[in-house]
């Protein structure tokens, strides 16, 4: 029984047609971290950030999940209960490739969440100033992400999985926001073997135990393939 422990990031749904954030023209690039992904940004203006994310989850809802995404799901289905995916991605595409045990750690495009109550849901329609929580029936709906300065979800669970990992390996992240970008030191600590696969080396690379360069629809199937066909 091995608990392999996956990490991703934008750079995996990057060949699904997706931006990331920090590449050349990434959204970072195109919008201010501070207007649209911060609460001070939502107080200021949740008009604009209403209208960032709602054109967000359209692109993501008409993307597809590529030959990566498809690969963790084999993986998962070759080591029933063994896999977990924590991603910092907020597209819904590991679970359209048929990944399960996925983590959404920075929260999801299809969710919604009550800055009144903390209600969280599906936001099935777009959501705009004004539109009301189910539950408490205030107008404090905004869009279920973890922005800068708030605490990611589930690290409690993450860290306990990292704490029991045999196999750490982070995809498609630039690796310089925490607190992802230290889970391949708590994974080593665990004595996890960890490995980094990535276009090009991020800010960790130095601490991953084996690295593997490219578009992950390439590396990413090879790398499961292996460990797949391992004893
Ligand atoms: N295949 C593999 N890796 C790729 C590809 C690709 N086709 N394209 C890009 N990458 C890599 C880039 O080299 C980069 O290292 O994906 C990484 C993307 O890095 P970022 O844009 O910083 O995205 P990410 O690491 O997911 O950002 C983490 O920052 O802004 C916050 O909440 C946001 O979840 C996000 C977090």
């Amino acid at each position: 029984m091995s608990k392999i422990v996956i990490l991703t990031g934008a750079g995996i749904s990057a060949e699904s047609g997706l931006g990331t954030f920090r590449d050349e023209n990434g959204l970072w690039a195109q919008h201010r971290i501070e207007d649209v992904a911060t609460p001070e940004g939502f107080a200021r203006n949740p008009d604009l950030v209403h209208s960032f994310y709602n054109a967000r989850r359209h692109q993501s809802s008409a993307a597809q999940p590529n030959a990566a995404h498809m690969a963790l799901a084999q993986l998962q289905a070759q080591h029933p209960g063994e896999v977990v995916i924590i991603t910092q991605n907020v597209d819904g595409l590991h679970e359209k490739g048929g990944a399960s045990n996925v983590w959404h750690m920075h929260g999801i495009l299809d969710g919604a969440l009550c800055a009144a109550c903390s209600h969280r849901w599906y936001a099935a329609e777009d959501m705009h100033r004004g539109t009301l929580c189910p539950s408490c029936q205030m107008p404090a709906a905004r869009p279920d992400i973890v922005w800068f300065g708030e605490m990611p979800y589930d690290m409690e669970q993450i860290y306990a999985q990292l704490a029991g990992a045999d196999l750490f390996a982070s995809i498609g992240t630039s690796s310089q926001v925490y607190p992802a970008a230290a889970f391949v030191h708590e994974a080593q600590a665990a004595g996890a073997h960890t490995v980094e696969l990535n276009l090009e080396p991020s800010s960790m690379v130095s601490s991953f135990a084996e690295t593997r360069f490219g578009p992950a629809t390439v590396i990413v199937p090879q790398w499961v393939n292996e460990v797949i066909g391992q004893p």
